[in-house]
């Protein structure tokens, strides 16, 4: 199959794919998207086949705007509408109980429940507009590897597997979003972080839990796509925690070791290491953990290219978006930190 690469303008062109049961890979503000018709059940089982996707790890459904939500859940608690109102459109996905036959089944992959999300990106919000379908994404990368930020790494991963790109550009947060589990209003509760933070939810509806399986790694997670390994680059990742003394001692142990090394970090530990080592992928400036999240995945990506064998990636504070910087680098990294 031919993947076309669709401009903003192409944006008809691409709904119309749609409707005949095809897949577009969009644009969000988090990640691309793998889209398909949620209610066509063959489009959607070829999502899962495109990305080599396991079967029991179900969809995220975008819509365009909020009043669809009533139409496919089974109730809108009060909370859902205070969060709609406050975060949507944007890097928020809630958990709902799902109206029987709503979707095509494989979208919930047998559960009882649906995630929806609005996400905030004009040309996409059209095109599911212009598609007059609730639209399914999971992030158009082959299953495993970083999530892609730009239409050339889901070129890179789905090329002759997928119609069309949507390119509007790199995204903008560069992590995918919040998942709020909200099928028991009086325990909202977080399955995977994202840039809508713990601290934002409780602002608009008060205490806001937290899936065990995030803090402890003995609970199973709720969302079953968290159990799988993520975001791995094909060279092995190791997280450095701790200040340049740290990162000189890294370098030292792994070229001792033979190894080529990439070092995915901001611009002052790089313009300090780079003779060091065989390649580099800034993060930005030095703590701003916006552009770290924004750069973290192409980073990922951009070192198969070169010829280093590991990646030494800068870690940050676990707090705010943080959070989700690194539950995603942990993931990529097996959870190896050199400390
Ligand atoms: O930012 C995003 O959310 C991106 C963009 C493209 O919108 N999409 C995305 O989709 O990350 P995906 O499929 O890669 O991740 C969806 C996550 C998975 O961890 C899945 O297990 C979880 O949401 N999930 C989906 N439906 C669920 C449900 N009913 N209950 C619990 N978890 C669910
Ligand atoms: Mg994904």
């Amino acid at each position: 199959m031919e993947t076309i690469i669709y401009r903003p303008s192409d944006v008809l062109k691409a709904a119309l794919k749609l409707q005949q049961g095809e897949l577009i890979s969009f644009p969000t503000e988090t990640v691309y998207g793998l889209g398909a018709d949620a209610t066509n059940e063959a489009a959607v089982k070829k999502v899962y086949a495109a990305k080599g996707r396991p079967s029991d790890n179900p969809l995220i459904v975008h819509i365009s705007a909020i009043e669809e939500v009533g139409q496919y859940v089974k109730q809108v608690p009060e909370i859902a509408d205070k969060l709609m109102e406050t975060f949507w459109p944007g890097p928020l996905t809630l958990i709902f109980k799902v109206k029987e036959q709503a979707f095509a089944p494989t979208v919930t992959a047998g559960l009882d429940s649906v995630a929806m999300r609005m996400p905030d990106n004009a040309l996409t919000l059209q095109l599911i507009r212009e598609s007059g379908k609730p639209l399914v994404g999971p992030s158009a990368n082959t299953s495993g590897k970083p999530s892609p930020t730009t239409a050339e790494h889901v070129f890179h991963d789905l090329k002759g597997k997928i119609a069309g790109v949507l390119d509007d550009g790199e995204t903008g947060v560069g992590l995918e979003s919040t998942v709020l589990d909200i099928t028991d209003p009086e325990r909202p509760t977080i399955l995977r972080p994202g840039a809508t933070t713990k601290e934002a939810l409780e602002q608009v509806i008060g205490n806001v839990y937290v899936d065990q399986h995030l803090i402890s790694s003995d609970e199973a997670p709720k969302a079953p796509g968290m159990k799988y390994t993520h975001y791995s680059p094909n060279e092995p990742v190791v997280i450095v925690a701790g200040d340049k003394k740290v990162w000189e001692k890294a370098i030292e142990t792994y070229k001792r070791q033979g190894e080529k090394i990439g070092l995915l970090a901001n611009q002052d530990i790089l313009h300090q290491f780079q003779a060091d080592v065989t390649a580099v992928y800034s993060l930005g400036e030095n703590k701003n953990i916006n552009e770290a999240s924004r750069l973290l995945y192409s980073g990922l990506r951009y070192f198969e290219a070169t010829q280093a064998t590991v990646i030494l990636a800068q870690a940050y504070t676990q707090n705010g978006l943080g959070e989700a910087y690194m539950n995603r680098l942990q993931k990529a990294a097996g959870n190896h930190f050199f400390e």
